[in-house]
C-alpha cells in the first residue's frame, strides 16, 4: 500500500521506533498522521514537530483504543494504516511479578486485539486497510533476558499471522515487523543481553525506513535486520541444535551477571 494521502494512526509514537515512523508517514506525503502514546507531553511533542495530530491512548484499555479510532475517523474520515507500535519490556523469567506479566500481555498483545476490533469493519467496508504490528526477532526467536517480552512478542506474531489468514481476502493487508536491537529507549545499557543486542542495533530512523518499505510492496514479516530471515530458517530446520546454541550464547553472556548475583548472595549469607 502506498503511504501517500493515507490517514496513519501510530501508536506509541512519542519516541523511538513510532516517533521515527510518524516523520517517514509525513515525509513520505501521508494525508494525516496521528501521533498517539499513552505520554501525552512526548504525543504532542511529536505532533508539533511533524504537524501530526497528537491523541493520548493507553494502548492496554480498549476504551482508550476506541476512543482513538472515533476522534481519528471524526476528524479525517477514515483510517487507511493503523500502527500498533507501542511495546514495552521487563527483564527476568520465573522471577518477573505477575503483575508485570500482565501488563506486558495487555500493552504487547491485548492491544492488537482492541485495535483490530476497532478499524477492521470500518476497514473492510472502505474498501481495505493495513495494519502495522510492531512485534520484535524476539517473536520469532527469543528474548534471552525476558521471558515475558518472549512470549508476548510470539503471541503477537501469532495474532498478526491469524488475522492475516482471516481477513487478507476482504482486503485488510497486516504486516509483522520483527526487528533485532533498535537505538531507543527500551535498549538498557546496563543489561548484559541488550548491550549485545546494541552491537548489531540500527537507528529508529533505519527501522522506520524499512517499515515504510515493507508497508509499499505489502510483505508480512518486515525484518528492519535482514540475518533474522537466516536465524529463523536455522530454527525451522533444526530446534534443538537452535536451543543447543542459544543455551550457550545465554551462558557466555550472562556469565559475568550470573558471577556477581553468586558474590552477592555469598556476601548476604556471611
Ligand atoms: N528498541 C528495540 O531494540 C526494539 C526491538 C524490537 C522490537 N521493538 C518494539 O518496537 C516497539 C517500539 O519500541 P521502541 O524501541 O521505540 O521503544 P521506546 O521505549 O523508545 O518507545 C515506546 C513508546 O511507547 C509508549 N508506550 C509505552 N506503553 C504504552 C501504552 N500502554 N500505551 C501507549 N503508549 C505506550 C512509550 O511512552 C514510548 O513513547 C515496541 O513494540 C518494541 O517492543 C523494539
Amino acid at each position: 500500500m502506498e503511504v501517500r494521502d493515507r490517514v496513519i494512526v501510530v501508536t506509541g509514537a512519542g519516541r523511538g521506533i513510532g516517533a521515527a515512523l510518524c516523520r517517514n508517514f509525513v515525509a513520505e506525503g501521508a494525508r494525516a498522521v496521528v501521533v498517539s502514546d499513552c505520554d501525552a507531553n512526548a504525543a504532542a511533542s511529536v505532533a508539533k514537530e511533524t504537524g501530526g495530530l497528537a491523541i493520548c491512548c493507553d494502548v492496554g484499555r480498549e476504551d482508550d483504543i476506541r476512543n482513538l479510532v472515533s476522534r481519528t475517523v471524526q476528524e479525517f474520515g477514515r483510517i487507511d494504516i493503523f500502527c500498533s507500535n507501542a511495546g514495552i519490556t521487563a527483564p527476568g523469567g520465573l522471577d518477573c511479578s505477575n503483575d508485570s506479566w500482565q501488563k506486558l500481555w495487555d500493552v504487547n498483545v491485548m492491544s492488537r486485539l482492541f485495535a483490530a476490533r476497532a478499524v477492521i469493519p470500518m476497514m473492510i467496508e472502505q474498501g481495505g486497510g493495513s495494519l502495522v504490528h510492531t512485534a520484535s526477532a524476539a517473536g520469532l526467536l527469543t528474548e534471552i533476558g525476558s521471558a515475558g517480552y518472549s512470549v508476548t512478542k510470539h503471541a503477537d506474531v501469532a495474532m498478526a499471522e491469524w488475522l492475516s489468514v482471516c481477513y487478507g481476502r476482504q482486503g485488510i493487508r497486516v504486516s509483522c515487523v520483527c526487528p533485532l536491537g533498535v537505538e531507543t529507549d527500551m535498549l538498557d545499557e546496563s543489561d548484559p543481553i541488550h548491550r549485545y543486542l546494541h552491537l548489531h542495533s540500527i537507528s529508529a530512523a533505519a527501522a522506520a525506513t524499512a517499515i515504510v518499505r515493507g508497508i509499499r510492496t505489502e510483505e508480512f514479516l518486515i525484518l528492519p535486520h535482514p540475518e533474522v530471515a537466516e536465524f529463523f530458517r536455522m530454527k525451522a530446520e533444526d530446534h534443538d541444535r537452535w536451543l543447543r546454541g542459544m543455551q550457550r550464547l545465554r551462558q557466555k553472556l550472562t556469565r559475568g551477571k550470573e558471577a556477581n548475583a553468586r558474590h552477592e548472595n555469598a556476601k548476604r549469607a556471611a
